[in-house]
């Protein structure tokens, strides 16, 4: 699997996730089994360039290549620039946001709201192209199936898109219209990767190695991508490669092998973030990783009140050791990825970064 000259490990992709996808995360995903993982988006925005939380954003120290940045904006020179902003600090693929709904991106006419817009939407493939062709960058395009049922023009935006240069698409089977809600579709990228020479990558509701392949075959996708499954089941990719190689389910992971990740990646992500943020934001990754476990919901409720990543780390510790003495392996492991259709957060990098900077 190629995105332009570089090869990928395989073809299963951790999707771009704004507030979830940071560096950390997706190491931790690179790690278990994900052969891709893009960045949350950055914003186009120069203004909030140096905002703590579009800073962080931009950090990849020690992330493992290929390094893809997502960028959102809606002033194709304004992406440009951003392009090569992020290739300046390390950006080896730019991926272009056509596929985020949150009402604040939209009201900016980013993300998925491009697609109502196919001129606009097509000048900024083309600006971005432009800017990262010199620098050997290949350049992707997420995008959702179209603005609304009656509106569905993915196949044409992707047919311009490779035209104009693009090495890979990936399409989310959800018009901008349905949100996150009803389920996902794949007759349209079906259509889109019958229709491209480009890898097509298949992403929406993947949250099973069954699912994986199904989605796989009903599409021929050349890659497929996950969001939400993988939230605080990490370890999805590598389950869906070893059933995707041999038609059989990987045992679930032992408790204390998944503590292990867990408490590893608490430590990059405080790395990261820092004690004050990084123990609240914290909170998210280890809520989804207890959730469907026996116990989570009252242990999550009682970690939201630890303040130190000390006292975070050893509650946690504590509550896989308990949970081991019990299950040697992790409990419900599948329950918990079929729980996974949770709302995404509205997190808005034009807008809200100053609110977000802690
Ligand atoms: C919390 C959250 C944040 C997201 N942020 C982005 C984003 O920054 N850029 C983007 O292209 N898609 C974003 N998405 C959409 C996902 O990349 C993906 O397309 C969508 O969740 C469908 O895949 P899934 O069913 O595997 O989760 C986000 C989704 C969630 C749940």
């Amino acid at each position: 699997m190629f995105i332009g000259h570089i090869a990928l490990p395989n073809r299963l992709f951790a999707a771009p996730m704004a507030g979830v996808t940071d560096r950390p995360f997706r190491q931790l995903c690179k790690r278990l089994g994900a052969g891709y993982a893009v960045s949350e988006m950055v914003t186009s925005r120069k203004d909030l360039w140096t905002s703590l939380k579009t800073s962080r954003r931009a950090n990849h120290d020690g992330e493992v290549a290929p390094i893809s940045v997502q960028i959102a904006g809606t002033d194709a020179q304004m992406m440009a620039e951003a392009a090569a902003y992020n290739i300046d600090r390390g950006a080896q693929i730019i991926d272009i946001n056509m596929g985020c709904p949150a009402k604040k991106v939209c009201n900016k006419w980013a993300g998925s709201a491009l697609m109502q817009d196919e001129p606009l939407a097509l000048e900024i493939v083309e600006a971005v192209v432009a800017a990262c062709a010199p620098r050997n960058v290949p350049v992707t395009l997420k995008m959702r199936t179209g603005w609304c049922s009656t509106e569905r023009n993915a196949l044409r935006i992707a047919l311009a898109a490779e035209a104009a240069g693009v090495a890979m698409v990936t399409v989310h089977g959800r018009t901008r219209e349905q949100g996150y809600k009803g389920h996902a579709e794949y007759d349209t990228v079906a259509a889109v990767k019958a229709a491209l020479r480009i890898p097509v990558c298949a992403n929406g509701d993947i949250d099973s190695p069954e699912k994986a392949r199904d989605v796989l075959v009903q599409t021929g996708a050349d890659a497929i991508m996950i969001g939400r499954a993988a939230q605080g089941r990490p370890w999805i990719f590598r389950e869906i490669a070893h059933f995707l190689a041999t038609g059989e389910h990987l045992a679930p992971p032992a408790t204390l092998q998944a503590k292990a990740w867990l408490l590893e990646h608490l430590n990059d992500h405080y790395a990261l973030y820092g004690e004050y943020a990084g123990v609240r934001t914290a909170r998210k990754h280890i809520g989804w990783a207890v959730r469907a476990l026996p116990g989570g919901e009252e242990f999550r409720a009682r970690m939201n009140t630890l303040e130190s990543c000390d006292d975070q780390v050893r509650a946690v510790a504590d509550w896989f050791d308990a949970l081991a003495d019990e299950h040697r392996l992790l409990p419900h492991a599948v329950a918990a990825a079929n729980d996974s259709l949770i709302e995404p957060i509205d997190a808005d990098p034009m807008i809200s970064s100053a609110q977000q900077q802690a």
